[in-house]
C-alpha cells in the first residue's frame, strides 16, 4: 500500500509575475505504476501543472500556490523541494546534456555521484539506466556528437540514475525528428513494460498515447477538462471537439460514420478499428493479418 504517488486536491498556481491563477482547482490522484498522458493547448498550464507536482513552485521558482501537493506521501508545500528530490525526476523538452563530461558514462555518473553513493552502486546504477534505455554501447561515445533522439534518451537515463519513483516529462520529443521521436517514445514504453516507475508525461502525439496511457487527461485554461482511459476520453466526441484534442485518426473515422447514422463504438486504436469497422463495412475481402 503506501502513500500515493501523486494526490493534488483543489490546487492553484500562479508564477510571481502572473496576474490570473495559471493552474485552477486541479485535484489528480495518480496511483503507483500509473502512466498519465497530459494534452492541451499551448500555454493551459500542463508544465506549470508538472513544476507544482516537482515541487518547484514556489520553492525554486518564484509564485504561489494553494491547496493540497503531496507526492510520495510528502506535503511538497510544508516540507519544500528537497524533501521529494530523488524522488521525482523531471525531463524536459531540450535534453539537458552537460558540456562538462566526455563521455555517456560520466554524464550518467554524475547524478548519483553527487548523491555520494559507493561506486559499485553508481555502476549499477548507470548499467540499469544504459540497459532499460537500450543504451548499451553508448558508455564511451561524447555526449556531444549524440543525435537530438539519442542526447534525449541520456537526459531520460541520467534521471534515471537517481532511481526517482515518479518520473515526468514535459513534451519530452517536441525538439526531435521522427527518427528520435520514435526511439523516445519505444523508451518511455519500455520502462513502462520493465518497472514500476510512475509516469506522468505531456505529450502530444496521440496514437501513441492511447497505446500507453492508462489515463488521458486534457487541460484547458489551467483546469483539467477531461479524463479518464482513452476509450472513454475518446469516447465523448463533443467534449473531445470542444477542447480542440485531435483525436486518433481512427476515432475520427468512427465520429464520421456515426454522424452518417452507423451506429458503432468508438475505437482508439488501430487493432480495435478493424475489428468495429468490419463490422459495419463490406471488408469481406480483405485479409485479415
Ligand atoms: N515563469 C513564468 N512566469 C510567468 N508566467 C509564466 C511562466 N511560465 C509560464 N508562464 C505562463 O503560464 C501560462 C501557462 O504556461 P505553461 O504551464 O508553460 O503552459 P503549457 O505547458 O501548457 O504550454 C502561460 O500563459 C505562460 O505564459
Ligand atoms: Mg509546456
Amino acid at each position: 500500500m503506501g502513500a500515493l504517488p501523486v494526490e493534488l486536491e483543489n490546487v492553484y498556481a500562479r508564477y510571481a509575475g502572473s496576474e490570473d491563477w495559471i493552474v485552477k482547482d486541479v485535484t489528480l490522484k495518480v496511483d503507483r505504476g500509473e502512466m498519465v498522458v497530459i494534452m492541451g493547448p499551448s500555454g493551459c498550464g500542463k508544465s506549470t501543472l508538472i513544476n507544482v507536482i516537482g515541487g518547484l513552485i514556489p520553492h525554486i521558482v518564484a509564485g504561489v500556490v494553494k491547496g493540497k501537493v503531496k507526492v510520495e506521501g510528502i506535503d511538497v508545500l510544508k516540507e519544500g523541494y528537497r524533501a521529494i528530490v530523488g524522488k521525482v525526476g523531471i525531463v524536459y523538452q531540450n535534453p539537458e546534456i552537460q558540456v562538462i563530461t566526455r563521455s555517456v558514462f560520466e554524464e550518467l555518473a554524475m547524478a548519483p555521484e553527487n548523491l555520494g553513493l559507493p561506486r559499485d552502486e553508481i555502476i549499477e546504477r548507470v548499467n540499469w539506466a544504459l540497459e532499460i534505455l537500450g543504451l548499451k554501447g553508448y558508455e564511451r561515445r561524447d555526449p556531444q556528437t549524440l543525435s537530438g533522439g539519442e542526447k534525449q534518451l541520456v537526459a531520460i537515463a541520467s534521471v534515471l540514475t537517481m532511481q526517482p519513483r515518479i518520473l515526468m516529462l514535459d513534451e519530452p520529443t517536441s525538439m526531435l525528428d521522427h527518427e528520435g521521436t520514435r526511439m523516445v517514445l519505444n523508451a518511455i514504453n519500455n520502462l513502462r513494460e520493465n518497472t514500476e516507475m510512475t509516469v506522468i508525461v505531456v505529450e502530444h502525439r496521440v496514437e501513441w498515447a492511447v497505446e500507453v496511457a492508462d489515463r488521458i487527461i486534457v487541460m484547458d485554461q489551467g483546469k483539467i477538462v477531461l479524463e479518464g482511459s482513452p476509450a472513454e476520453v475518446f469516447s465523448r466526441e463533443e467534449e473531445v471537439k470542444k477542447f480542440g484534442v485531435r483525436p486518433p485518426s481512427v476515432s475520427e473515422v468512427a465520429y464520421e460514420l456515426r454522424a452518417r447514422g452507423v451506429d458503432i463504438p468508438v475505437p482508439v486504436r488501430l487493432s480495435e478499428a478493424y475489428k468495429v469497422l468490419s463490422g459495419v463495412l463490406p471488408v469481406d475481402r480483405v485479409e485479415e493479418r
